[in-house]
């Protein structure tokens, strides 16, 4: 294990398929202690003792499609619906510029309309005063589309593929989810110019260790240079939530060990300590930069819009300010020796390389 691990170390993806999914199975804590501490050695080396911060405003959560395991599901009729305007969405940012965060993620329901379009076009061009780095995480949309938003001021996109099993995944959503579209829609983004994220859920039903070392490797294939991964949580009002047979402790596992095993293989890429670890655990999101993550995405949405955008049951930090939850994540932080990082838009050392 330990020549196995000295080696991921050495260079970016100096493991076989084989060899990540041996990372992936380990079983004793001991074990699975070191996999964690080496991985974050490789975010001490390529970040340092920093913590990149984007705030995350949820947009709305109005969504065309019907994911078997997603709370804001087009079917689900126990959600009242909303959409933010402009003008809420640049108070939030204006939140997100007084925190010191130099960095912003937009993220809502995928809306493919002419409409839709126009609206994020506008709300780019009403935040390029804040100068942030700006992430947008709006789903599939044509590459056209793709290109107007990235001319109106955005850098970064975000869109996971949920898993890279293709026959997983039609077992996730419904026929008219394309899993080869999302895959051309990663191809787009990049021929863009965008910063590209992409990422996976852990512990889907019927999932399998083979299926995550595949999605690690699919990864570096989709030239990613932003990794969003969390455990996949059970909403009450979905179709897939009766399959949800995993302990929490088991998926916050999984995923910590998900976060180790992509850093120890692509090295410098921003990877996100995601809100969803926070759901199965206090201190998830520490546990995830111990783990290898460099990245936090702090939700800067107003608390009164929080409750409406629950992709998963047990969402943390409903009523929490904005600022209370600064000053949690700042002494979470130091408490690891972690400090955010206030100097940069945390643009990944991979997309500058280029
Ligand atoms: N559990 C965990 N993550 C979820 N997402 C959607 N529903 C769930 C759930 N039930 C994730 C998906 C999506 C991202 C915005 O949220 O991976 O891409």
């Amino acid at each position: 294990m330990k020549t196995l691990i000295d080696k991921a170390m050495e260079k970016p993806c100096n493991l076989s398929l084989d060899e990540i999914e041996r990372l992936l199975s380990l079983s004793s804590s001991d074990d699975r202690t070191s996999l964690r501490k080496a991985a974050r050695a490789l975010k001490h080396r390529y970040f340092g003792n920093k913590v990149s911060i984007r705030g995350i405003i949820e947009l709305g959560n109005i969504c065309a499609k019907d994911c078997y395991y997603c709370g804001i599901r087009k079917s689900n009729r126990n959600v009242e619906r909303y959409r933010l305007s402009i003008a809420e969405i640049e108070r939030m940012a204006e939140t997100n510029a007084a925190l010191g965060y130099k960095s912003l993620v937009l993220q809502g329901g995928e809306i493919e309309s002419e409409e839709n379009t126009r609206f994020i076009e506008e709300t780019l061009k009403a935040l390029a005063k804040f100068d942030f780095g700006i992430t947008l995480s709006l789903g599939e949309q044509t590459k056209d589309v793709y290109r107007r938003w990235k001319d109106a001021g955005a850098s970064r996109y975000l869109l996971r593929i949920e898993t890279s099993n293709r026959e997983l995944y039609s077992t996730l959503h419904p026929p008219s989810c394309d899993w080869r579209r999302r895959a051309e829609c990663l191809k787009y983004l990049n021929e863009c110019g965008y910063q590209t994220g992409t990422g996976t859920m852990s512990s889907l039903p019927g999932q399998t260790i083979n299926d995550l070392a595949h999605d690690i490797v699919f990864f570096n294939e989709s030239k990613a240079v932003m990794i969003g991964m969390g455990p996949y949580l059970s909403h009450p009002d979905t179709p897939l939530a009766k399959c949800d047979l995993i302990s929490n402790q088991d998926k916050l596992e999984r995923a910590l060990d998900m976060i180790a095993v992509t850093r120890l293989y692509l090295h410098d890429v921003n990877i996100a300590s995601t809100t969803a670890l926070e759901a199965l655990a206090a201190d998830g999101r520490e546990q995830g930069i111990l783990a290898g993550a460099n990245v936090v995405m702090p939700n800067v949405t107003d608390v009164t819009r929080r409750k409406a955008y629950q992709l998963y049951s047990g969402k943390p930090g409903l009523d929490e300010t904005s600022l209370a939850a600064k000053e949690r994540l700042d002494a979470a932080l130091a408490a690891i020796g972690e400090e955010i990082d206030y100097a940069t838009r945390g643009d990944s050392p991979r997309a500058q390389g280029e």
